[in-house]
C-alpha cells in the first residue's frame, strides 16, 4: 500500500512528502532508534557525573522503558533494510528474546532509578548496555 502524500502540519508549515508504507517503517523504525540511542547517552552524561542532573534520570528511564514496549512493532517484513539484517525474519524466536530482554532490562532500570540506588542504577544502567549490545551484535549491520 502507497502512502502517496503524508502532509504533517507542523508550527504552522506544511510539509508534503510521498514515501511508500515500507519505507515509512524502516525511516521510523530508524527515528525510534536515535531516540533510544539519543536517551542512552543522555543517561550516560548524568552516570558518569558529566551534568548534575539527576533529577532528569527519572524521565529518561521511563522514555526508554516507554520505547522498550513499542520496540516489537518497529520489525514488520515488509520493512526489511537499512541496517537491519534479514537475521531478524530469520530468527523470530530469538529475537523475539532479545526484545523481551531489552524490555527487561529497561523495566528493571526505571526500578533501580526510583529507589534512587547508586549500586542498583549503576547495575541497572549495565543490564540496558547489555541488552543492546545482545541484539545488535547479532541483529544488526556494523
Ligand atoms: C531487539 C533488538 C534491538 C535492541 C534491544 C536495541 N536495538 Fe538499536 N537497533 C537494532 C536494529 C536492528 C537497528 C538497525 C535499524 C535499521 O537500520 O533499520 C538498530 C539501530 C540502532 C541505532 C542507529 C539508528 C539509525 O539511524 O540507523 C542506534 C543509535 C541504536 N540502535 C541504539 C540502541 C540502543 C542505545 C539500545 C539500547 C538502549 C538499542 N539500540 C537496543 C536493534 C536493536
Amino acid at each position: 500500500m502507497k502512502n502517496r502524500f503524508a502532509a504533517a502540519a507542523l508550527s504552522g508549515c506544511v510539509v508534503a512528502i510521498a514515501v511508500s508504507a515500507s519505507e515509512g517503517e524502516l525511516n521510523y523504525r530508524e527515528h525510534t532508534m536515535e531516540a533510544i540511542g539519543g536517551h542512552m547517552r543522555a543517561i550516560v552524561d548524568i552516570v558518569r557525573g558529566d551534568v548534575p542532573h539527576n533529577d532528569h534520570l527519572a524521565t529518561h528511564a521511563n522514555a526508554m522503558a516507554d520505547l522498550a514496549e513499542i520496540a516489537p512493532t518497529l520489525f514488520p517484513e515488509s520493512a526489511k533494510g537499512g541496517d537491519a539484517l534479514d537475521a531478524i525474519w530469520e530468527n523470530p524466536d530469538d529475537f523475539q528474546s532479545k526484545l523481551d530482554a531489552f524490555k527487561e532490562a529497561t523495566a528493571a532500570f526505571k526500578t533501580a532509578v526510583e529507589s534512587g540506588d547508586s549500586g542498583q542504577i549503576a547495575v541497572g544502567f549495565r543490564g540496558i548496555g547489555q541488552a543492546c549490545k545482545g541484539c545488535h551484535d547479532n541483529y544488526r549491520a556494523e
